[in-house]
């Protein structure tokens, strides 16, 4: 994605050929900053703080922080605890996982001379693996886009196919910034727009990270794609007024069964366009489907984060200073769920990169039949 003309990656190698660059998404949409990790411990500790979030991105990052295990120590011992380490910085979006399982299988079985070269050549790997899945999910989701622009043109009388924007919802960030590049959920909206058809996306604010109103509405900000940040409660109303087309979602972990779990308040959303006829649907590349697990609701980890995301508010004064707020009375009792399953029978169909399936084990299987001994009964 371009930022002021200049064309990124959400993670790439230093220009020493062996640190790693990430941007803090901490500071956005206020600071665009580099930050260099340089240790696997710097990794972990970029994940579990947030600097990079998204579950694609945090398995690109997990992946590098192994290849950084490997400038220090390339024994046995030093990567298992690398693995151990970073495994524990997240414990809901499966792509840590896979990522991991990944680098540590490839690398346990070579000799030690040879893993740093290798770990480093995996990592790019599975950045570029993800870059190309991403850019697949945005095409094909980009045809239900179109889809709808022509439904919507038809039902209107339009001439010659024009008509009026398609309506998106979107909940926290499942653009660039949650991936290596393009988005899972965002990437059939950045295509949809490259190709002509006008689309306007509701961006819901998505707290306690506020990650729709600070990463969603920046990306679509500086790609040119007309879009309203709305709180978190308001897209029901929406969808009761006509006012949303279609929602599309990311996931930090989706069954064997297209059960879909993804940052708090998906359920909700799901729920309403359930209730309002509008089609739900939900972006994700392979790496986010864990084939072990069928119930996402009694299965997925869901992680709890500090209580003071809710009880405070990060942002800038008018005069572009850094502060924080509490919003609640002193002392007060939080809790910060940051991730809900919406069961599969509320999702209309996941866009992968291999195509669009209904969420449910058939349709999965359908798209990927090499993962039928490993799918969840
Ligand atoms: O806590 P985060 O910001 O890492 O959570 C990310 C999400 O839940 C996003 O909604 C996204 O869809 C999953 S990553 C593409």
């Amino acid at each position: 994605m371009k930022i002021a003309d200049k064309h990124y990656r959400t993670i790439w190698l230093g220009d020493d050929g062996w640190s790693v660059n990430v941007i803090d998404q901490t500071l956005l949409p206020h600071v665009f900053e580099v930050r260099p990790l340089k240790s696997m411990a710097a990794a972990a500790a970029a994940i579990a703080d947030m600097v990079v979030r998204g579950a694609p991105l945090i398995g690109a990052t997990a992946a590098y922080g192994m290849a950084l295990a490997t400038h220090a120590d390339t024994s046995d011992p030093a990567l298992e605890a690398a693995y151990a380490q970073l495994l524990a910085t997240r414990p809901t979006a499966i792509n840590l996982r896979w990522a991991l399982d990944v680098m540590r299988e490839r690398l346990l079985v070579v000799p030690e001379e040879f893993r740093r070269e290798l770990a480093y050549g995996l990592a790019a790997e599975i950045c570029d693996n993800d870059v190309a899945a991403c850019r697949s999910i945005g095409q094909h989701g980009s045809i239900l886009i179109a889809d709808a622009h022509a439904r919507k043109a038809a039902n209107s009388g339009a001439r010659n196919g024009a008509g009026a924007a398609v309506n998106v919802l979107t909940h926290c960030n499942a653009g660039w910034l949650a991936t290596v590049d393009w988005g899972t959920a965002l990437a059939p909206i950045y295509t949809a727009h490259d190709a002509g058809i006008p689309v306007h996306v509701w961006v819901d604010e998505t707290r306690p990270r506020n990650q729709g109103a600070a990463l969603t509405a920046y990306e679509l900000g500086s790609h040119g794609i007309p879009y309203t940040v709305i709180v978190d409660n308001a897209g029901g109303h929406l969808m009761q007024h006509g006012m949303v087309d279609l929602c599309i979602t990311g996931t930090d972990r989706t069954t064997a069964h297209g059960d879909v779990c993804n940052k708090i308040g998906t359920y909700l959303k799901a729920l309403a366009a359930h209730d309002n006829g509008i089609p739900f649907y939900v972006g994700l590349p392979h790496s986010t489907i864990d084939w072990r697990l069928g119930d996402g609701v009694a299965e997925i980890p869901i992680e709890q984060r500090d209580g003071g995301e809710v009880s405070h508010i990060h942002g800038v004064t008018e005069a572009g200073q850094g502060t924080s707020v509490r919003l609640v009375p002193a002392g007060a009792a939080v809790a910060n769920y940051a991730f809900d399953v919406t069961p599969a029978r509320l999702v209309t169909g996941l866009i992968t990169e291999r195509g669009v399936c209904p969420a449910s084990r058939a349709g999965l299987l359908g798209l990927y039949p090499e993962q039928a001994e490993n799918a969840a009964p």
